[in-house]
Order: structure tokens, then C-alpha cells, then sequence
């Protein structure tokens, strides 16, 4: 699914971006080599930034706990 329909950003570009280390909407944008330009995506791809962020947070604590 996009997220970003103006620069064609899907869902697991921004999961890609996050776990090299994106945190911001900008950051994302960057690691995909791509600039904003209407903007409308910014607050779904926070969701999605911070989605991914506890995803990933969770993930390492059950790995941790093995
Ligand atoms: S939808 Fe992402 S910049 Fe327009």
C-alpha cells in the first residue's frame, strides 16, 4: 500500500527507512532519495514511522528474552 501517492513511497520503503535509522517523515524521504511535495501523506507516514518503531521494539525484546 502507498503511503506517499505524489513520490510513490509504499509502506515497507518507509519500514526499510525506519529501521535504518529514519524518524521523521524528512528522514524517510531522504533514504528513498525522494522530496516531499504536497505534504497530505506527513501524518500517515508518522503513523506508520512509529508503527514500525514499537514493531520493531517488541521484536527485540522477545528475541532478548529467548
Ligand atoms: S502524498 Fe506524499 S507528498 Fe503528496
Amino acid at each position: 500500500m502507498y503511503i506517499c501517492i505524489c513520490k510513490a513511497i509504499r509502506e515497507r520503503e518507509v519500514d526499510a527507512a525506519v529501521r535504518a535509522g529514519a524518524r521523521r517523515p524528512s528522514d524517510v524521504f531522504r533514504a528513498c532519495g525522494k522530496s516531499p511535495q504536497c505534504g497530505t501523506c506527513a501524518c500517515d507516514m508518522r503513523e506508520r514511522i512509529a508503527h514500525t518503531i514499537a514493531h520493531e521494539r517488541t521484536t527485540q525484546t522477545l528475541l532478548a528474552a529467548d
